[in-house]
């Protein structure tokens, strides 16, 4: 890797996966990974092998379909985790084994029960039984930034010496601010005498809304790898935004003289789909990929960017992937200008996808006059991201207005059976939600609710984005329809459908989670 070039380290499937109610199962994670590989990261972090089957069995089959990226897995240093990281990455043309430990004294005491020294020895034994499988070895001193420095440099030292090729450190809980951040890495780079034997990375969370500013603060104090997410979801506020490092170095170049491999036309496109499969809505205010990140209203700005787009533009919105929703199809339209428009989007579909899109693009079309991009694009996700329907809508009915009590009759259909319940509530959703609950029997929470119109027009289709909530486990679902009531009562059936099918998997992921070592 040349000494002038950032190395894209994408933990969306993982630590962005850690996110409440982002959980995605095999084929949403292969998906995603395709789109990451478009996207051109030098390396997915696909899971957390040892945390469940339904993980490893993710790890292993992204290692096994995505061969040109470095596909890696995550390790507690514990042998047990790296023998299972090994086995699922293992496939992998260019497999990674990413092990860490924490290294501040809060962690080590508090959490871990070990002295300093223990830590110590614990992280080369991990590094050096990681090394027998693989040179590739990544190791983490999780908490870095709260660690005792003269401790976390002896730890960097020793985990180099017994071979570790990729050292990152964290600012797990986003507590760095960017000068104190930079310095941090550039004493590091001063104290630790065979740093140059291995690649220095940073992971920042965004506690404290500075991830990213904190990711380029230690750019450009020398480290070469930074971990990020599409969208910068992850843990609590999330991780950095791999969207926002790359356009920040790509745009400044002036200032970094660096660059990433990542082909930054895919942007768009990736957050899209990171934010269908996770059901995690991307702020219309978002760096880079917001709804609002190139939209100009004030007339002076306006007034300037026609004159003269760099006035008020820093980027292209095409250099991120972002065009102007076309106004292409009608009811008229057939399968090949379907397929074609969906190429142009960078779509391209098998010839049994292509037929499931074209069925619901027909039934869209009868429904509204114009079918935008952005509606093709919410097919084509719907389609993709489908999840086993234990529960469908067969039949809705909903009564509401002023002085009318809501209510709402909603059939299902449920493994060859027909349900039908009726039900009164606060209004025609919480109606039909409260029938659903009835004929489900799951004690389902709302958790979150969002509701957006996905194109221009008063026949827009409304996407309906719900968090839900039972014994524990959030999921997200999502639904899309012309009428925003059918919005609601798809999402919240998809929601249902997803939490049936992952609440095993999460399950033990949590209490994997919550083992101490
Ligand atoms: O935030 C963190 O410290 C992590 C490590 C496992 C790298 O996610
Ligand atoms: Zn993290």
């Amino acid at each position: 890797m040349a000494q002038n070039q950032i190395i894209i380290f994408d933990t969306t499937l993982r630590d962005g996966e850690q996110s409440p109610g982002a959980a995605l199962n095999i084929q949403q994670k292969v998906q995603a990974a395709r789109q990451l590989s478009e996207l051109g990261v030098d390396v997915i972090e696909a899971g957390f092998p040892v945390s469940s089957p339904g993980d490893f069995e993710a790890v292993k089959t992204i290692a096994k379909e995505i061969r040109g990226v470095e596909v890696c897995g995550l390790a507690r240093a514990v042998k047990g985790d790296i023998d299972a990281c090994w086995n699922a990455v293992k496939v992998g043309k260019k497999p990674r084994i990413h092990t860490f430990i924490a290294t501040s004294d809060l962690h080590i005491e508090r959490k871990l029960k070990m002295t300093r020294a223990q830590v110590l020895e614990r992280a080369v034994e991990s590094v050096s039984y990681a090394k027998k499988y693989t040179p590739n070895v990544e190791f983490s001193a999780e908490d870095a930034v709260r660690s005792d420095f003269n401790y976390l440099c002896s730890v960097v030292e020793a985990v180099i010496d017994a071979g570790a090729t990729t050292v990152n450190i964290p600012d797990t809980v986003g507590y760095a601010v960017p000068d104190e951040f930079g310095a941090m890495i550039r004493r590091l780079r001063e104290n630790v005498p065979n740093i140059d034997k291995t690649v220095l990375s940073v992971h920042c969370h965004n506690d404290l809304g500075l991830s990213v500013a904190n990711s380029l603060a230690a750019v450009q104090n020398g480290v070469r790898q930074v971990e990020c997410t599409v969208n910068g979801i992850g843990e609590r506020a999330g991780n950095a935004s791999l969207e926002e490092i790359v356009m920040a170095v790509r745009t400044r170049k002036d200032l970094f003289g660096l660059t990433t491999r990542i082909n930054t036309k895919e942007i768009a496109k990736a957050s899209r789909l990171i934010s269908s499969l996770t059901g995690i809505v991307v702020q219309p205010n978002k760096a880079v990929v917001g709804a609002n990140a190139f939209s100009h209203s004030s007339g002076i700005h306006q007034d300037g960017v026609l004159k003269y787009r760099t006035t008020y533009e820093i980027m292209n919105p095409e250099d991120v992937g972002i065009e102007e929703s076309a106004l292409l199809l009608t009811a008229r339209s057939g399968r090949n200008g379907l397929s074609n428009r969906l190429k142009h989007l960078g779509y391209t579909l098998s010839p049994k996808e292509l037929e499931a899109v074209f069925e619901k693009f027909k039934a869209l079309a009868d429904k509204k006059k114009y079918v935008f991009d952005d509606d093709l694009l919410a097919l084509v996700d719907r389609e993709r991201s489908a999840v086993p329907e234990a529960f469908s809508l067969d039949y809705l009915n909903t009564t509401s207005g002023t002085g009318v009590i809501p209510t709402a009759t909603v059939r299902l259909k449920n493994e060859g059976k027909i349900l039908q319940e009726a039900s009164c509530g606060d209004g025609p959703v919480d109606s039909a939600y409260k029938a659903i609950d009835r004929m489900t029997g799951l004690k389902v929470k709302l958790v979150d609710y969002n509701l957006r119109a996905i194109s221009s027009g008063k026949d827009a289709q409304g996407e309906v984005t719900v968090k839900i909530e039972a014994n524990g486990l959030i999921v997200s679902g999502k639904g899309t329809s012309t009428d925003i009531i059918e919005a609601s009562a798809l999402a919240y059936l998809n929601g249902i459908n997803k939490l049936l099918a992952t609440r095993s998997r999460k399950t033990e992921f949590d209490k994997k989670i919550k083992e101490q070592i």
